[in-house]
């Protein structure tokens, strides 16, 4: 995919990942919008980077997530790339009953949000791609292709949008949209930081220009499926194991 001259919403844009992209993407030369509830930190990146929008979003909540897209759509009418970043991870301690507000929360931010703002924007995206290239990228987890025992809600939301990416990249074939997964190993973010025992630490993730860098490259490369780093090596050893108990 062509990466200069795009017209990109980037969701949970105030740290991490999303923030990461939209630097780099602003530095290709791209008009960049994103989006968080986190007011300072958007106003803060705003001041950093005048060229770029930013929008108070909650994604889990559907009516925020319409207006967010008629907000976008009526400012930034040439949008052509969305990109599904927002996300959070909990510990879920599943000996004992859950709070049920949490795990829906969990659910709502990493699965329902992109599944919904997918369709939302399909129309559009649509319409865009007889002027130029459309897509939707969803950022899913080496964890979608083996989970870890202590946070099992986020491993089964980032392995059933790994499911979703392949429908959704299905459908839109038709509508000539590109779906691409870009699936991240651990990245030095705030992800879960409030979980970590000790916090001064970080839970050993690649840099996060590391990271951008090689994300940049899959979807420069038109690699639909992108595995980053340790993550390709947890997709393949799947696969391999597959193939094994399905000679
Ligand atoms: N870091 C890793 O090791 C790693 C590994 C695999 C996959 N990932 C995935 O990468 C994506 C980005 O995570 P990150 O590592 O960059 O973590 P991060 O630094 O914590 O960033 C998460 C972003 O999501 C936004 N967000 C969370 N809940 C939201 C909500 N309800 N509405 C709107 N925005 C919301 C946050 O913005 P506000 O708080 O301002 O709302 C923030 O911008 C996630 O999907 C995560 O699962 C990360």
């Amino acid at each position: 995919m062509k990466l200069t001259g795009n017209t990109i919403l980037i969701t949970g844009g105030t740290s991490g990942i999303g923030l990461g992209f939209a630097e780099k993407f602003l530095e290709l030369g791209n008009k960049v919008i994103i989006c968080g509830r986190r007011v300072e930190r958007l106003e803060q990146i705003i001041k950093n980077h005048p060229e770029m929008d930013a929008l108070v979003c909650d994604v889990t909540d559907a009516v925020q997530r319409v207006e967010l897209c008629d907000q976008v759509l009526a400012h930034s009418p040439k949008l052509n790339l969305l990109i599904n970043n927002a996300g959070i991870q909990l510990m879920t301690d599943l000996t004992t009953p859950v709070d049920i507000e949490e795990v829906r929360s969990e659910i709502e931010t990493n699965l329902t949000a992109p599944i919904h703002l997918a369709s939302l924007f399909a129309g559009h995206l649509a319409a865009m791609a007889a002027e130029r290239e459309a897509a939707i990228v969803n950022i899913t987890s080496g964890l979608a292709f083996a989970p870890v025992s202590p946070m099992p809600v986020y491993c089964a939301t980032k392995a059933a949008m790994h499911s979703l990416t392949m429908t959704l990249r299905h459908q839109l074939k038709t509508q000539a949209i590109k779906v691409f997964e870009i699936a991240p190993p651990a990245v030095d973010t705030d992800l879960g930081h409030e979980y970590r025992l000790d916090k001064s630490r970080s839970h050993g993730g690649i840099p996060i220009t590391e990271f951008i860098d090689n994300a940049i490259q899959a979807l420069e490369e038109d690699r639909l499926e992108a595995p980053i780093g340790m993550a390709a090596d947890l997709r393949d050893k799947r696969e391999k194991l597959f193939d094994l108990m399905n000679r």
